[in-house]
């Protein structure tokens, strides 16, 4: 594994891979193919280590000439293929973008790997042995759990409820059929909800904490006793590389840390940390910002990740604990105003989130 593209890595799990890949693999080269939509920016790529190792390259993955340029030119072995529309309550609103860019991006990716690395004439990679196709997928593919149903497996079901994971169960599905048909060597991982440095702020954690910041109101979808398996991201970065440098052709494996609080009690973690680091703050205490609002149509109630698969087979285990990830993220989100301010500027996010919330009130 020598000429990696990673496809989505200006966005929050891709840039914290790229990051993660230069800090402990200093001799691989990065090609990032990111076409920097409202949830990638390039300045979640400022002082990377070894820059010289990484290649930026603003593209869409739905453009197989520029792909199969890049995978010639650059003679990549493997592919991490983490773009995508990632937002549940966007795919609600508008299904369309999610099938374009997770199911219409993720066949044309396959498509152009299949050529290339089927070529005859290429001199490198030496053969189909030395290459791989991963998708970073997530837990939504399996549906929702009730209460006293086990943790998804391997072998759990898919039963996607958003047009989100719908998009992410098809591209699931075509990667493994790449692999049955054309013999495309891939693997997938399926992971839990991530959180950590980078992420944009339309999600659960990083929205609470910026809203709380500035005395907005906390949205708590619904009851709030929904049930998510928080996964640091780093940890996750980790569990990635584990599985791309061991043998695991055509293997799934499922990421995830065992965290799983309901949604009303991270947001009051959240809050408690951030009475602790800002004193000072008017807010104070900020849980008073809470506010119980419409509950998102077809809401999931609860995930869980059994990893005793990857846990056995590759002896990874997640290393951060909910209570310390949770800490230093509040942490590098205060100690990141430039970040907060160059994303705020970028997108309207707010104005995206106020419209929806106003429907959910
Ligand atoms: P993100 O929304 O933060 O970033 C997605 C990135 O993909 C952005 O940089 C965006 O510009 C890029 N992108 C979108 N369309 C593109 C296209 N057509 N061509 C090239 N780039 C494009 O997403 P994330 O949270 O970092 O998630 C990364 C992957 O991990 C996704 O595949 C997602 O389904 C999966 N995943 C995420 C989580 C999570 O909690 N965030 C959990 C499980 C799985
Ligand atoms: P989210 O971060 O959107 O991830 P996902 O929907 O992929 O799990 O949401 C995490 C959980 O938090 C989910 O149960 C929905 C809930 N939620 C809220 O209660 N309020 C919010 O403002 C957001 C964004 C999410």
């Amino acid at each position: 594994m020598q000429n990696i593209l990673v496809t989505g890595g200006a966005g929050f799990i891709g840039s914290n891979f790229v990051r993660y890949l230069l800090k402990t693999e200093p001799e691989v080269k990065i090609i990032n193919l990111d076409l920097l939509t409202y949830a990638g920016s390039l300045d979640n790529l400022k002082d990377l280590p070894m820059p010289d190792r990484h290649i930026f390259v603003e593209g869409d993955i739905c453009d197989q000439t520029q792909v199969e340029r890049l995978l010639r030119q650059y003679h990549i072995d493997t592919i991490v293929h983490f773009a995508a529309e990632t937002h549940v309550d966007r795919s609600i609103l508008g299904p369309g973008q999610f099938i374009q860019t997770n199911v219409v991006g993720t066949y044309t990716l396959l498509e152009a790997a299949r050529n290339f690395w089927g070529e005859e004439n290429q001199t490198q990679p030496a053969s189909v042995e030395d290459v791989r196709f991963h998708h970073v997928s997530t837990d939504e593919v399996y549906g929702s759990l009730e209460p006293g149903d086990p943790a998804f497996s391997e072998t759990t079901l898919y039963e996607p409820n958003s047009p989100y994971s719908a998009s992410k169960a098809a591209s699931d599905h075509l990667v493994r059929a790449y692999g049955k048909t054309y013999s495309l060597p891939f693997s997938i991982t399926n992971c839990s909800n991530n959180y950590g440095p980078y992420q944009f702020p339309e999600k659960l954690i990083p929205l609470m904490i910026l809203n709380a910041l500035d005395g907005k109101p906390l949205p708590v979808y619904g009851d709030g006793l929904q049930i998510r398996d928080w996964l640091y991201v780093e940890d996750h970065c980790h569990a990635i590389w584990t599985v791309l440098r061991s043998e695991t052709q055509g293997e799934t494996y499922n990421i995830g840390a065992g965290n799983q609080p309901t949604n009303l009690k991270i947001i009051e973690t959240v809050c408690e940390i951030l009475d602790e680091l800002k004193p000072e703050s008017p807010y104070k205490p900020h849980r008073n910002l809470l506010k119980f609002v419409q509950d998102r149509p077809g809401h999931d109630r609860r995930y869980a990740m059994d990893i005793s698969k990857i846990n056995r087979d590759l002896g990874w285990q997640p290393r951060q604990t909910l209570a310390s990830g949770l800490l230093s993220t509040v942490e590098w989100y205060l100690e990141n105003p430039g970040w907060i301010e160059s994303i705020r500027k970028q997108v309207d996010y707010q104005g995206w989130l106020e419209k929806n919330y106003e429907k959910r009130e």
